[in-house]
């Protein structure tokens, strides 16, 4: 089915694309069009970062929030399709004692005028997922740098079209991934640095959550997230899972995803769901889902490691992104979250990880956790954009870069791809294009 939507993207899409000298999204040429492209990592450093915002639904609101109490950024522009959302965070940045922002609301590609009128360093975007790629797309045309919710981009050519982007323009394109931020994750990642778990083989990261209210509501993610589950089936949102594993396994610095193969189990949530939460005629009962309630995808790295990434959001459960990280000495293993280290931990007994904050917490919560008290999502959101300010401000590199958002978007259509072919394997782009043999590992970042 096209809709108006579809239409709208796709124009912005051509819009967009012109500049970049390639046919974008349709037939792209491949990676060798773009060989001899110098690799993108840092910007030279501004004293105030000026912000336009796109989609201030739930989670861009809860970034403006953040946003707001983050020293040297202004919000200068805000644009959303819903004129009073617009409204609502131009009252919230006067009230914070800034200058009231221009707004944009004249449909779903205004963003387009937004980026080609106002003087902003970043363009950040918290809109569906169909939006996030034109956005960064329109945003590093004209000169800004851009961060995008996850995932960044959700087809091949869409993710190669931000890396090309971002080499052509000179620009950031950052993926927020806020689940990196989160304390267990940090700390997992600071014991790993620390060689407590010893040589990394494995992990396993999923994004296991019951979103069928949300799927099915009548205003914010039911009105364009429940659509995805009827056109697509593999793993639709693989970032949270894999984002915070990727940093411990060296992802695009010493080793990559190189290949995957994925599975999806049958389409059954959505469906008893409608049943029994819509009268009998409502046209929620007549959808058709095809995306599998349970989807396993497994990747191999370039290394020969293994990761498990799994989605599952239709079925009744208990939140979960698994997290697990395990090592030749010992392992972590997320909900609950436990720890286990050969000659430390008593003979095949967890230990609680809460035990090990003290010593090997993360400094960058150490710093900052009085500050991000109260922010979305127990306060690594706050964290997350803190950085990102940081780096920019400073013109160092960001702590996630658009290699990254590619190599971790691109799960999705791989393992779409993957579930189509029967779980044949699916390789993964190297958007590094070699550079991630001699990239450094990420190293522990600070406030
Ligand atoms: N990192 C996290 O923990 C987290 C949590 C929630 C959502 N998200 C991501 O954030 C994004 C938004 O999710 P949400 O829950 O805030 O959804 P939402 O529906 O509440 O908000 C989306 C907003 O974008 C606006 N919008 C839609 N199309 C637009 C366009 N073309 N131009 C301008 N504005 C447009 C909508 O009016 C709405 O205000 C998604 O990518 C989602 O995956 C991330």
């Amino acid at each position: 089915m096209t809709t108006n939507n579809d239409l709208d993207r796709r124009d912005a899409l051509k819009l967009i694309a012109g500049g970049l000298g390639f046919a974008a999204l349709g037939a792209r040429a491949e990676p060798a069009a773009s060989a001899g492209a110098e690799p993108f990592l840092a910007a030279p450093p501004m004293e105030t970062v000026r912000i336009g915002f796109v989609g201030v639904g739930g989670q861009g609101t809860a970034h403006v929030e953040n946003l707001l109490r983050i020293e040297g950024c202004v919000i200068k522009a805000v644009d959303d399709i819903v004129p009073e959302k617009v409204t609502r965070i131009q009252d919230m940045v006067e009230r914070a004692g800034f200058p009231r922002p221009t707004g944009y609301s004249r449909g779903p590609t205004d963003f387009v005028r937004m980026c080609e009128t106002e003087e902003l360093d970043l363009v950040f975007n918290a809109t569906p997922w169909e939006w996030h790629v034109p956005i960064c797309l329109a945003a590093m045309r004209n000169g800004k740098h851009s961060a995008t919710e996850v995932p960044a981009a959700y087809t091949v050519d869409d993710c190669w079209a931000l890396v090309e982007g971002a080499e052509k323009y000179r620009k950031h394109c950052v993926m927020m991934e806020n689940c990196n931020y989160d304390r267990m994750e940090m700390m997992v990642f600071n014991m790993v640095r620390q060689g407590l778990f010893g040589e990394i083989l494995h992990a396993e990261g999923g994004y296991l959550h019951d979103l069928r209210s949300v799927k099915f509501s009548p205003e914010g993610e039911g009105l364009w997230r429940r659509a995805h589950s009827m056109k697509r089936n593999g793993n639709l949102y693989p970032t949270h899972g894999l984002g915070p594993v990727a940093n411990c396994l060296d992802n695009n610095r010493g080793d990559r995803f190189a290949s995957l193969v994925s599975m999806s189990g049958p389409s059954r949530g959505l469906q008893l769901y409608a049943q029994e939460h819509f009268p009998e005629g409502s046209p929620q009962r007549r959808e058709q889902y095809v995306l599998g309630d349970v989807n396993m995808s497994l990747i191999k790295t370039a290394n020969g490691r293994t990761v498990c990434v799994s989605h599952e959001t239709n079925l009744p459960r208990p939140y979960s992104r698994v997290h697990l990280v395990q090592g030749t000495r010992g392992l972590f293993q997320g909900y609950p979250h436990r720890v286990y280290i050969e000659g430390r931990s008593k003979a095949d007994e967890w230990e609680p990880a809460e035990s090990y904050l003290a010593e090997f917490g993360h400094p960058l919560w150490k710093q900052m956790e009085e500050k991000s008290r109260g922010a979305g999502h127990g306060g690594m959101d706050f964290l997350e954009d803190y950085r990102l300010i940081k780096c920019l401000r400073e013109g160092v590199p960001t702590d996630m870069n658009v290699y990254d958002a590619a190599a971790l978007s691109v799960v999705t259509p791989l393992s779409e791809r993957s579930v189509a072919n029967g779980g044949r394997p699916a390789e993964f782009p190297d958007f590094t294009r070699g550079h991630w043999k001699a990239w450094q590992p990420l190293g522990i970042v600070t406030a």
